[in-house]
């Protein structure tokens, strides 16, 4: 028997309901806290992530990787290039053999269809460390931070400038269950995709053809890259189709006066930021960054041991 229904997975952000997060950002918040007071807490020890990326990562890697140790486990990193991944080893047989050996298993790939059939075939909890279509990692570590320095998320609104991507599609998953509204604003072509990104219904979302009035009276303005890892052979096309979507400094002032920016990295100034926006006082791109080792630390201690409080 290969299928282990009883397993729970981060495969997608609409896994988890509002109570589980409402936990996890309390978590998260206790875990920073002990962190930043060089306070050990470890209820991981003598357990293994293994990390596989299909696509290139820094923030990722490191902050599962420092966050496993940190909690007293350890970790096993595999990349395409130099596992059996990359010879055509089904995804299904590398489930199989990688969740025997280790309690945890991130993966960063291309379609989810290829995480829901590793994670079918998992004796352990998989995450999603970002594939084409979503990244409930990093709204969650946004929304932490949103929640730092604002307070709760429901009831505002963030405006979404740029691709209909996986960071757009997770944003939607999460204003469904956070109860929030995304305005979203993408060139023509590049929309959000309601099957797509999973959600519902198009109540907790608004489109604008303009950027501009997708930002007006936004409490958080974010935006990624034009052009998604997977999808470079694109790049020219879309260097001319994203040259409105980049957010400027007009856009943040017709914003809320106290909107944040936030940015998952890595970034292009001049592309999809203006250095002034990113580097400004609005921005809090480097605690969002930061905040992905805290929240993830929340995530795997919830994945393997339930709520501890
Ligand atoms: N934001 C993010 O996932 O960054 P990396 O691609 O560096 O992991
Ligand atoms: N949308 C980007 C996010 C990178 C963290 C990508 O998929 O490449």
């Amino acid at each position: 028997m290969s299928q282990t229904p009883a397993i729970k997975h981060y495969l997608q952000f609409s896994d988890f309901a509002a109570d589980e997060y409402a936990y996890l950002f309390t978590r998260a918040a206790l875990i920073k806290k002990k962190f930043k007071a060089y306070e050990k807490h470890q209820p991981l020890v003598d357990r293994t992530l293994a990390m596989i990326f299909e696509k290139a990562s820094t923030r990722t890697r490191v902050s599962f990787e420092a966050g496993m140790y940190q909690l007293g486990g350890s970790v096993v990193h595999l990349t395409t290039g130099d596992s059996q991944l990359g010879r055509a080893e089904p995804i299904e047989d590398s489930a199989k053999v990688i969740s025997r050996m280790v309690d945890l298993v991130m993966i960063r790939t291309f379609e989810q269809t290829k995480i829901e059939s590793f994670a079918a075939h998992s004796r352990v909890p998989v995450i999603n460390g970002l594939t084409n279509e979503f990244h409930p990692c990093q709204i969650l570590a946004d929304i932490f931070t949103y929640i730092e320095h604002r307070g709760s998320i429901a009831g505002k609104t963030v405006a979404w400038v740029g691709d209909g991507n996986n960071m757009a599609n997770t944003w939607l998953q999460a204003s469904e269950i956070l109860g929030f509204t995304v305005h979203v604003s993408t060139p023509s072509g590049y929309e959000v995709d309601q099957s797509i990104a999973g959600i519902r219904s198009s109540d907790s979302y608004k489109v604008f053809k303009d950027p501009m009035e997708a930002c007006r009276g936004a409490d958080l303005v974010t935006t990624d890259v034009w052009t998604s890892m997977g999808y470079e052979a694109e790049n020219e096309a879309r260097r001319a189709a994203f040259a409105e979507w980049c957010v400027d400094t007009e856009m943040m002032r017709v914003a809320q006066p106290d909107a944040l920016f936030m940015h998952c990295l890595p970034a292009h100034r001049g592309e999809e930021v203006e250095a002034e926006v990113i580097d400004g006082p609005q921005s809090v791109v480097w605690d969002e960054a930061e905040n992905r080792m805290h929240v993830q630390k929340a995530l795997m201690e919830y994945l393997l041991l339930g709520r501890l409080a």
